[in-house]
């Protein structure tokens, strides 16, 4: 057996185009390879590994591979293809010691099949389906040679006029954490070496979802609690769950920049957290920090980053720069240097890189004749997926599902946007390949279709904010006007909607308003598309709005005026057919909120784990001197957890097993859910506990479990969950996590704010 083993290890060795040439150190000894490799590394060779470089279409290729055969570049992002990624691994192979580059990319919702937004995902509260697209993610994204993802991204976003709420799984920390979670396991399958994994880096660390105002970039200002009640435990759960890197963000917090932020990197990432992997800036943020106004110049940015912690730079060559000469002058030592390699080399070898460089690259005869032939999308699986993903928010009168056989008027600008149904960061996503509502639509009702289109408004008749969202797209606008007047646009939709039964309009946001540098201080739909809306209403067909948007909008109008809403955000490649899925009845939508939508942007924050206060608002009971807007309904306008189904559920004999918890005990908390209509479906029972009186202010309630089940028509099952003592732990005021003794009320509802309630006390 030893024997056997050592013959192994021999064989395995004499491949290694690094050891092949050196002393044999053995690669099944990761500390060892590691430290080996080290020492025999030069100072630049080493800062060369620091080195992460976006691909650009205007970089010349044969230097970048010169870079690399030198030695100066350690990984690259953005060069998404086996031809283009090979030669620039050949070129590492030709280095000196032969160190692997690494391949990275955005992959925040899919690869090359495009899943709904991560908003989305988080909007079907499915486990494995959020779990499914992380999977088929990483086959696709390593099966184009790449090695590590950008992702997931669980920023806690709570200010929907930040754009990039799109790109997270919504307000609440313990849905976010669940999700983290499953899509670092998703990614990095059962370990981040095998062929078909890519390594999860989670992003942005930390708090970059609490931007101030939501305004992209800003600064997060945050009480030590709240950090880590609310914000951090989502970082947490994907480090805990394996995620070999994590992403700085690009805020500043409590005053300091993340990217010099030594208590963030340091004592709290790698010390208290014991995280070990790879620490990426983001984009240019080491050079930004002199813009923060905490570095005088670039030599002092590197030397903060890098002593916070930084291990690979983004897109900035501030370490190649001012590194050697911060040692020279004793202001950084070797280790500071030496850790970060560390890291990059051990991500490395954990990617599986140095056993194979090719592992992910393959063969050049193996390389997919077509980067986006159809056989390569998994679209059964999209379409699955995005129909989990829809949220109707209104159906009066069921007016939804649709008869196939109906006079469909379909109109609005996103009714036709291959592009906008990818929604932002559409990775390897190819708007050709993508189904529109119209096409979706088409789909169901083939030949029969008595369907009439029209596009009835612009995305917005606002020229400024159209330039704004084609800056940078420089070979094809994304947004593009229809060059009819507004008046002819919407003539022809009422001519449609006159001739038809039912009025389906898709409105909403272009992909690029709810992205990254996308804030927005008003939450309406564009004004152009409000006034379409208002006409199609006084035709008095029924309306059916279809909204696509990443990010909740303020919709008081659009719910006095439609008669039925479907929340649909940007449902990826496959989101026309799933969409028509839904609105034909050929499926059940059981999509609900991940984050609140509020009436008015003026109500922000709306998150409704919000903490007790001493003079509530009480609904029914008002007066002065509570806290409220005297000018507007208190409340949100769709609660968090909150969605409809084509069948209708009712929730009885709620129980807890005991009114008493011992400190290592368990209760039982039950419900029976009962399928009252007439239709199978899904409905998610949700579970929130609320400490009455602690040591500290605490939510007036918090989401602590939730089960998916799916019901027969008629059909009513027991739910059961159990709670223990850490469901009720929370951080004090010093920071100390731990249960206090006292009463709670427990809530099971099917939404945030619709519950029967129990309670018992933790003895
Ligand atoms: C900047 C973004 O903030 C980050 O999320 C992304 O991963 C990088 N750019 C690379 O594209």
């Amino acid at each position: 057996m030893k024997k056997l083993c050592l013959l192994g290890l021999l064989v395995s060795l004499a491949s290694h185009p690094v050891l092949a040439e050196t002393a044999p150190v053995p690669l099944e000894n990761k500390e060892a390879f590691i430290s080996d490799l080290l020492k025999r590394m030069t100072l630049e060779e080493k800062i060369g590994q620091l080195r992460l470089i976006s691909i650009g279409p205007e970089m010349p290729r044969e230097l970048i591979r010169k870079e690399i055969a030198a030695g100066n570049i350690g990984g690259t992002f953005n060069s998404i293809t086996r031809p283009e990624n090979r030669p620039m691994q050949d070129a590492a192979m030709r280095s000196r010691l032969k160190i692997p580059m690494f391949f990275a990319y955005d992959v925040i919702h899919g690869h090359r099949t495009i899943f709904p937004i991560s908003l989305a995902l988080a909007s079907s509260w499915d486990m494995d389906a959020i779990g499914r697209s992380g999977r088929i993610a990483a086959k696709e994204a390593s099966a184009d040679s790449l090695d590590i993802t950008f992702a997931p991204m669980v920023d806690i976003s709570r200010d929907p006029r930040w754009g990039r709420t799109s790109e997270g799984f919504g307000e609440d920390t313990y849905l976010v954490s669940r999700i983290a979670k499953v899509m670092v396991k998703a990614y990095q399958g059962q370990s981040p070496a095998l062929p078909d994994s890519i390594m999860a880096s989670v992003k942005h660390f930390a708090l970059y979802g609490a931007v101030e105002g939501g305004r992209d970039y800003n600064i997060v200002d945050m009480s030590p609690v709240k950090m880590y009640q609310d914000y951090l435990p989502p970082y947490r759960a994907a480090i805990d769950a394996g995620a070999g890197g994590v992403m700085v963000a690009l805020n500043s917090i409590n005053g300091v920049p993340a990217t010099s932020n030594t208590w963030l990197m340091n004592d709290l990432l790698r010390k208290e957290w014991g995280f070990k992997g790879l620490a990426v800036s983001d984009h240019g943020a080491i050079i930004e920090l002199i813009r923060h106004g905490v570095a005088k110049d670039g030599r002092e940015a590197a030397k903060l980053a890098i002593k916070a912690g930084i291990d690979m730079s983004m897109n900035d060559s501030l370490y190649g720069k001012e590194l050697p000469g911060l040692l020279k002058s004793g202001e950084i030592e070797q280790k500071d240097i030496d850790n970060a390699v560390r890291e990059v080399l051990a991500a490395k070898y954990d990617m599986g890189l140095f056993k194979d460089p090719y592992v992910r690259i393959g063969k050049a005869e193996d390389d997919p004749a077509d980067t986006n032939a159809e056989s390569r999308l998994h679209r059964s699986d999209a379409r699955d997926i995005a129909r989990r993903s829809l949220v109707l928010l209104k159906n009066q009168n069921d007016t939804l599902p649709l008869q196939k056989t109906a006079k469909i008027a379909l109109v609005g600008p996103l009714a036709k946007a291959p592009i906008d149904m990818m929604g932002s960061w559409a990775a390897a996503g190819v708007p050709a390949q993508s189904v529109t509502l119209y096409d979706g639509m088409r789909n169901v009702l083939g030949d029969k279709a008595q369907l009439v289109y029209a596009r009835g408004s612009n995305i917005t008749a606002d020229k400024k904010v159209v330039d704004y969202l084609n800056f940078l797209n420089f070979d094809a606008p994304e947004v593009v006007d229809d060059p009819r007047t507004a008046q002819q646009m919407i003539d022809e939709a009422v001519n449609a909607a006159r001739q038809s039964d039912v009025i389906v309009a898709a409105v909403g946001e272009s992909r690029g308003m709810s992205h990254e540098s996308s804030s927005r201080t008003d939450l309406h739909i564009p004004a152009s598309q409000r006034d379409l809306i208002k006409a199609l209403k006084a035709t008095g067909k029924p309306l059916v709005l279809v909204l696509m948007n990443g990010r909740p909008l303020s919709l008081l109008e659009e719910n006095q005026q439609a008669d039925a809403i479907l929340e649909t955000w940007f449902s990826g490649t496959e989101g026309g057919n799933a969409i028509a899925d839904v609105l034909f009845g050929d499926y059940n939508p059981s999509g609900k909120l991940p984050i609140t939508f509020p009436r008015s942007v003026g109500q922000i924050p709306t998150y409704y784990n919000h903490l007790t206060i001493g003079r509530p608002f009480t609904p029914g009971k008002p007066g002065n001197y509570t806290s409220q807007y005297f000018d507007d309904t208190t409340g949100p306008l769709f609660p968090f957890g909150y969605g409809l189904s084509y069948t209708s559920f009712s929730l009885s004999d709620m129980a807890l097993s005991s009114t008493t918890l011992n400190k290592s005990g368990k209760l039982d908390a039950s419900v029976t859910v009962k399928n009252t209509g007439k239709r199978d479906g899904e409905t998610v029972v949700q579970l929130y506990i609320q400490d009455v009186a602690g040591s500290m202010i605490r939510p007036i309630k918090e989401l602590k479990n939730f089960q998916k089940v799916m019901l027969k028509a008629g059909e009513e099952k027991a739910i059961h969950f159990t709670i223990t003592e850490d469901d009720l732990k929370f951080y004090n005021a010093q920071l100390k996590y731990a249960a206090e003794p006292g009463d709670f009320n427990v809530q099971i509802g099917l939404d945030s704010q619709d519950v029967k309630q129990q309670s018992f006390e933790l003895l």
